[in-house]
C-alpha cells in the first residue's frame, strides 16, 4: 500500500503558517511513501498582470520570495522527510521567466528565472514535472491551468473537466477549492473518472489582492491518496481555520 500526500497552492510567503507547521509535523510523523506538490508553491506577487505598473512591479521581490520558499518550506521539509518529492509546474511558478520572456526577451535565453533554478530544486532532491505527472494507475496530477481545462465554480468540477479531457482521473490544485466529482459511463465495460481538487494552504489575510473583505470561494485542504495496485482511494483532508486537521483519527495542531 502506497500512501501519497498531495499538497497545493502554498503561495509562499502568503502561506498559512500554522497549517504549514502542522503539515510538516504530520509528514515527519506519518512518513508517506511520496509527496506531490501540485504547484503555486511561491506566489511571486510581482510580476503579474495585477502588479503591472504598480509599486510591487518595482519591488524586485522574485529572488526574495524564492529564498523564503527555500528557507521556510524546503529546508524544514527536508529535515523531516527524505523521500520522493515532486513539484509540478504552475501559473505562479512560471511567472518570473514568462515575464522576462515577454518584457525583455533578449535576456530570457538563460534558465536563471525558471522555477527549478530559483528554488534550487536539484540541491533539495526535488523532482520537477512541468505539465503532468502520472503518479498512479489511471491517475494524473496536474496544476490545473493547462489550456483546454474549463473552469467550474463547483469544487471538484474543474478537475472533472480535466479528467474528461485526459480520459484519466485527475488530481489538481489551482482553483483553491477542495472537492471531488465522479462520472461513470458505459454499462458492461463501465469506466469511472474522478476529479479531485485538493484546496489551498494560504492565509487569506496576507493576500492583498483579495481586496478588503479577504474573501474567496476557496477551501483550505490537502490530499491523501492510498494506492494498492490498480486500486486508488483518494481522500481530502480539510484544514480548519486554526490550521489543524485530522488524519486517520489523529489531530495535528
Ligand atoms: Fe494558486
Ligand atoms: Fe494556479
Amino acid at each position: 500500500m502506497k500512501r501519497i500526500v498531495i499538497i497545493s497552492d502554498l503561495q509562499m510567503p502568503l502561506e498559512n503558517r500554522r497549517a504549514h507547521t502542522n503539515l510538516l509535523n504530520f509528514i515527519g510523523d506519518y512518513v508517506p511513501d511520496e509527496v506531490i506538490n501540485i504547484g503555486d508553491i511561491t506566489d511571486y506577487t510581482a510580476p503579474s498582470r495585477w502588479s503591472a505598473g504598480k509599486r510591487a512591479e518595482y519591488g524586485m521581490s522574485v529572488k526574495e520570495e524564492a529564498a523564503y520558499t527555500r528557507r521556510v518550506h524546503l529546508d524544514p521539509f527536508r529535515k523531516v522527510y527524505d523521500g520522493d518529492y515532486t513539484l509540478l509546474g504552475s501559473n505562479h511558478g512560471e511567472r518570473p521567466h514568462k515575464y522576462l520572456a515577454e518584457r525583455a526577451p533578449a535576456l530570457a535565453d538563460g534558465d536563471e528565472y525558471k522555477e527549478k533554478n530559483l528554488l534550487q530544486l536539484d540541491d533539495y532532491g526535488v523532482r520537477f514535472e512541468d505539465l503532468k505527472y502520472d503518479f498512479a494507475p489511471n491517475w494524473t496530477a496536474t496544476h490545473g491551468n493547462a489550456k483546454g481545462i474549463s473552469l467550474s465554480r463547483i469544487a471538484g468540477g474543474t478537475a472533472m473537466n480535466a479528467a474528461r479531457l485526459f480520459q484519466r482521473s485527475v488530481v489538481m490544485g489551482h482553483t483553491h477549492r477542495a472537492g471531488m466529482v465522479s462520472e461513470t459511463k458505459g454499462v458492461e465495460a463501465s469506466k469511472t473518472l474522478t476529479g479531485v481538487e485538493v484546496g489551498h494552504l494560504m492565509d487569506l489575510k496576507k493576500a492583498d489582492y483579495l481586496g478588503a473583505a479577504r474573501f474567496a470561494n476557496w477551501q483550505a485542504a490537502f490530499g491523501l491518496f492510498y494506492v494498492d495496485g490498480s486500486n486508488v482511494q483518494p481522500s481530502i483532508i480539510p484544514v480548519s481555520r486554526n490550521g489543524s486537521f485530522i488524519v486517520e483519527g489523529e489531530t495535528f495542531r
